[in-house]
């Protein structure tokens, strides 16, 4: 039996043929709290094109929704702005259903897309800048390799003043909303500080290359594959993506730690006390309770990052190594810290913890301090003496 799905519209003639997925809470090691939306659309121009698909197991909710506007044959073109399979799950099922004229990636694309399915695709590779006509509309190809795929582009509708722009601009948000202007402005801002924190961080250079292009576009709306449709703050998350780029540290510290019987903690609550002392920020989280991927986001905008593990079986606390690989990953820039914990007889960890933070090149001001089994109320002032040191080398507030 066939699910009623219907499609949304976003303006005349581009539709919104997507999914919601409510459930998703893990994109690869990214806690999606508020679940995602994989965002398709549907062009209805004298040659109809559809424009990216959906994650496999939303398959029939895509066709459904297609097919509650057009019949499917009717569409001639399909686009792949980026082949990672939250887009093209279900793209050779599509191509067999839609059976278009061509199917449209980049170049990269066009090989990884063979790499993913091994089966027999016609695709056509798109050069950068290239336009193609959809009778009464041009939709032009944008190359944007490395944000965050090789084979990554947008493209942009000419006449309507459109950019598809996959990932860019994107954030996981569950929501029957499409446009930016229907939703709570702070969830909005912090769900594409998120994303852009996890997925689009390491990329910097390449968001500056992609925001050059897009400043030469008149735009009335960005449509990326996740999330709403921008269509009132389009300013707003431009300048958003050109402030992250830049990662100018602020007056904001974030200490991340674990901690077996404590004193960790108590050696992250005395810096923090030192650091808030002299004016600074601070978010402290306990990797226990704060998945990898919020510390991330804190880490958007940070001036230093102070991490702290308790040393166990010689090693440091396997979640500060989780969040400390997770980090060298996304390469953040522009960082002071330090490197602090307890330890019973051996504090192996708090050495590992300041290799690794050096290798995140962070520039290590302070510590690394080590405290035996309990803090006394004298090593606790040298945590508290640790902050301020370490806010004595952060910008001041502006
Ligand atoms: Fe939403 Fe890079 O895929």
């Amino acid at each position: 039996m066939k699910a009623p799905f219907t499609a949304a519209k976003i303006t005349e003639e581009i539709y919104w043929v997507g999914a919601i997925d409510w459930s998703l809470r893990d994109f690869h090691g990214y806690a999606t709290e508020r679940g995602t939306t994989y965002n398709a659309y549907l062009v209805l121009a004298d040659k109809p094109t559809l424009v990216d698909t959906v994650k496999a197991p939303f398959r029939d909710e895509m066709f459904a929704r297609i097919e509650s506007v057009i019949d499917p044959e009717k569409i001639r073109y399909i686009v792949s702005n980026h082949s990672e399979m939250d887009h093209t799950g279900c793209l050779p099922d599509a191509v067999r259903w839609i059976k278009p004229e061509k199917v449209y990636a980049s170049t990269n694309g066009a090989k990884a897309l063979q790499a993913h399915f091994h089966e027999a695709m016609d695709l056509t590779a798109a050069a950068n800048g290239e336009e193609i006509s959809l009778g009464n509309k041009t939709l032009r190809f944008i190359e944007t390799k490395m944000l965050h795929w090789p084979d990554s582009m947008f493209a942009y509708l000419v006449e309507d003043q459109v950019l598809f722009s996959q990932d860019g601009f994107g954030m996981h948000l569950a929501t029957t909303e499409r446009f930016d202007d229907e939703i709570d402005p702070g969830i909005l801002r912090y769900e594409a500080a998120k994303y852009y924190a996890n997925i689009l961080l390491p990329f910097a250079p390449m968001v500056s290359l992609a925001l050059d292009k897009a400043a030469t576009l008149p735009l009335k709306m960005i449509a990326p594959d996740h999330g709403p449709v921008w269509r009132k703050d389009i300013d707003l998350i431009v300048d958003l993506y050109a402030h992250w780029a830049a990662q100018k540290p602020v007056r904001k510290a974030v200490i991340v730690y674990d901690t077996m019987w404590g004193s960790t903690a108590a050696m992250a609550k005395a810096i923090e006390d030192g650091l808030v002392a002299e004016g600074v920020s601070v978010k402290s989280m306990r990797l226990k309770e704060n998945p990898r991927s919020n510390v991330a986001t804190e880490m958007l905008g940070a001036g230093a990052l102070i991490v702290g593990s308790p040393t166990l079986n010689n090693q440091m606390f396997p979640t500060v190594a989780d969040v400390l690989t997770y980090l060298k990953g996304l390469k953040p820039k522009n960082l002071v810290g330090a490197a602090f914990g307890s330890y019973g007889w051996s504090d192996t960890a708090v050495k590992q913890v300041g290799r690794a933070l050096e290798e995140l090149q962070v520039n290590v001001v302070a510590g690394p301090l080590s405290v035996q089994y309990v803090p006394s109320h004298d090593d606790l002032l040298k945590c508290h003496e640790l902050g301020r040191k370490i806010a004595g080398t952060l910008p001041e507030r502006t």
